[in-house]
């Protein structure tokens, strides 16, 4: 298994290229399963679950090409990749798939609108909390399709397809909207979701799915309107930079102090985020093409946060704030209110010397003078990253093991840092 050493105490200087949304570029990739035709997504990052989610998606008959590179081709660029489901040849995404990637359960309303069908396994337990599908299953109900679960998988039916109506989701979830949204555009009538995530990504679907002939208004406001359509096209779309990817380096660079670029970066996608990091005594400054950030000498300042569905602060950059919080001059008190358990960074940042008390859904950190390098271990993907924030800063040499987490979710990691200043190296066992 791979680990990922780091010598702390580097400064990062320099431009950091953001890749594609991987949080969009998944359900970009499900809704190729809506339309006969070609879909082809530009800016594509190289990511491990994108490859994996491009083999579950061939297995239910979708035909997958990557445009070539050419040598000295741009490597910083995503891929693009060509996506046809001219036949779906099977309905049934296996536990096996599905278990290693809960985004691969939004199969389960496109393949329902086109097919009539669909058996999808429960993704199953989730390190960073329970994750239920309830939100998923009441909204392809409400469409008309009727649900059992038999031996661990959903089966959705819906014979004579789906029929618009108006859902109001008792709860913010990206994955339902996403879900109920692209099943909704080949539904007889039109849908309504209140309540709908307003996270960039589901904007960036309902963008796509306008360009393959859907018809829907209200995107990326809480209340998505969808006429159901006969059937959708071909598009091609560009996915979007990745707002985590950006709020990572950002956090990083404020903790390390210096300066980084943050090309393609798109400063209204992380407002919250950019606020907080100037409250704690980052500057930033946005330019033609990027984010600016950077910190010199001085001191950073806590913070008090609560994560919150977008626009508030997002829990996929609750991990990261919270390294950067361990050496703020102060208290800082971070609250997580979307999963219940995603507080496994706090026992290993603790290892580097960091000084936090938890309390069921709220952190306190009271800041330290420094960290010092030590082994740890990686448990989920953003997880994983703020023990590199804390690698950066901490003296001596960090050892993160089991790394596989992070090239789930951070296009070409080590390169992007190193390439700035730091000193870190994959080192394959
Ligand atoms: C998406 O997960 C993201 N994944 C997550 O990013 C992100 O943390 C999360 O949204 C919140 O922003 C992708 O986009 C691939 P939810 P999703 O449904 O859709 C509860 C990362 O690190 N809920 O918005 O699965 C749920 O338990 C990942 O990139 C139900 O109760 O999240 C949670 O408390 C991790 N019933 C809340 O809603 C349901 O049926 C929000 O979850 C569905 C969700």
């Amino acid at each position: 298994m791979d680990r990922i050493k780091i010598v702390g105490g580097q400064r990062l200087k320099g431009k950091i290229p953001i890749s594609g949304a991987k949080n969009a570029a998944l359900p970009l990739m499900i809704a190729s399963l809506l339309t006969q035709d070609r879909l082809t997504l530009k800016n594509v990052p190289n990511l491990a679950d994108v490859n994996l989610l491009a083999r579950i998606l061939r297995n239910h008959g979708v035909d997958h090409s990557v445009d070539g590179k050419r040598a000295g081709n741009n490597q910083h660029i995503g891929e693009t990749f060509h996506l046809t489901a001219r036949d779906i040849v099977d309905t049934t995404a296996p536990y096996e798939m599905v278990s290693r990637m809960r985004a691969s359960f939004w199969v389960l309303g496109p393949l329902l609108a086109r097919m009539g069908e669909a058996r999808v396994s429960m993704p199953g337990g989730c390190a960073i909390g329970t994750r239920p599908v309830d939100l998923h299953l009441m909204g392809m109900k409400a469409l008309g399709a009727e649900i059992d679960i038999d031996g661990g998988y959903v089966v959705a039916r819906a014979p004579k397809g789906l029929r618009g109506n108006r859902i109001i989701f008792p709860k913010v979830s990206v994955g339902a909207t996403h879900n109920v949204m692209m099943a909704a555009t080949l539904a007889k009538g039109e849908t309504v979701i209140e309540n709908a995530a307003r996270e960039p990504e589901v904007a960036d679907v309902a963008n796509c799915l306008v360009k393959m002939g859907a018809k829907i208004e209200g995107i990326g406001t809480s209340t998505v309107r969808i006429q159901g359509r006969d059937r959708l096209e071909g598009a091609v779309h560009t996915v979007l930079p990745d707002r985590i990817e950006t709020g990572t380096y950002a956090f990083a660079v404020a903790a390390t102090g210096g300066e980084l670029f943050l090309e393609g970066a798109r400063p209204e996608l992380l407002e919250t985020p950019l606020d907080v990091l100037r409250r704690i005594g980052a500057t930033v400054t946005i330019e033609e093409g990027g984010i600016r950030v950077s910190r010199d000498g001085g001191h950073l300042e806590p913070v008090s946060i609560e994560t919150q569905p977008y626009p508030g602060f997002p829990t996929d950059l609750q991990a990261q704030l919270m390294a950067l919080t361990t050496t703020a001059r102060g208290t800082s008190v971070i609250r997580e209110t979307i999963f219940e358990n995603r507080f496994m960074h706090v026992q290993e940042l603790v290892r580097l010397g960091a000084d936090i008390k938890l309390h069921g859904d709220t952190a306190t950190i009271s800041g330290v003078q420094g960290l010092r390098g030590a082994q740890v271990m990686a448990t989920d993907l953003r997880a994983s990253v703020s023990l590199v924030i804390a690698g950066l800063i901490a003296d001596g040499e960090t050892m993160i093991n089991r790394v596989y987490h992070l090239d789930r979710g951070f296009e070409r990691l080590e390169h992007k840092l190193s390439a700035c200043g730091a000193i870190i190296e994959r080192i394959t066992a």
